[in-house]
């Protein structure tokens, strides 16, 4: 395999203990994040670790599945679509269910990452409100010049409010495309929603991505998905930056 590495969702076999599976994916490629691809089968749960600002930050990505996440305070439900939900730190636990009626497993990508000065610094002056809790309808809307006119991209997790990770959403129906770019500092993993078929090329390697299906780019390559008629272009991007954004201090 080249430079872009997958995770393809229908190599996956998850193995339940107390009907909860987790393993993790991508494993090596990118030390400074963990990738867990998780599953909670109807009416079971799970409380996961908790870590501090100065340890780790933690993103939970629901893929599919009803459930809902609990904190002391608060209550937020998945309802079988995409969500994002960033814990309070280890300001308190929090638990995650899969609904006793849910007619597939809750699905959902657990992401762990390191947290450097910058991050740092930038979880202290943004004074960011946690938990953070997002369906995609609840994002804003941005436009990049080098997709197709039809195709929406939604804000999910804002770039520095939690240092060097942010999270948004591309959304289309084929025929479209985004064109070829460059991210000079970013790390980058797509995460295909259910349903969705793209060709991916990066740098001049191109790979089919479908739904449940998460790859890696490594910085500093263009890359861009074309999608054919009649399929689906829906997928979430999460990205990290090297150290810092360019000219910021680290
Ligand atoms: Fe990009």
């Amino acid at each position: 395999m080249g430079l872009v590495k997958i995770a393809k969702r229908k190599d996956v076999e998850f193995k339940y203990e107390n009907g909860y599976a987790k393993a993790e994916i991508l494993a090596g490629e990118c030390p400074e994040a963990s990738f867990f691809r998780c599953s909670l089968l109807p009416g079971s749960s799970v409380k996961p670790p908790v870590y501090s600002t100065v340890e780790h930050s933690q993103v939970f990505l629901f893929l599919q599945g009803d459930g809902y996440v609990v904190t002391p305070r608060k209550g937020f439900n998945v309802d079988d679509k995409f969500c994002v939900f960033v814990p309070d730190y280890d300001t308190e636990e929090f638990e995650i269910v899969c609904s006793s009626d849910s007619k597939k497993p809750l699905e959902y990508i657990h992401i762990i990452t390191e947290l450097n000065d910058y991050d740092k610094h930038c979880l202290y002056a943004s004074k960011m409100r946690l938990p953070r809790f997002r369906h995609i309808e609840d994002g804003w809307e941005y436009y990049e010049s080098f997709k197709s006119e039809d195709v929406k991209s939604v804000m999910l997790l804002e770039h520095r409010n939690l240092g060097r990770v942010s999270c948004g959403a591309v959304l289309g129906k084929g025929p479209c495309e985004v064109g070829q770019h460059v991210h000079n500092e970013i790390l980058q993993w797509y995460i295909m929603l259910p349903g969705s078929k793209m060709t991916y090329t990066a740098g001049d390697e191109s790979v089919l991505l479908e739904g449940g299906d998460i790859s890696f780019t490594p910085t500093g390559y263009y890359h861009g998905s074309k999608v054919a008629e009649g399929d689906t272009l829906n997928y979430v991007w999460y990205e990290m930056v090297k150290d810092c954004y360019p000219g910021e201090i680290e």
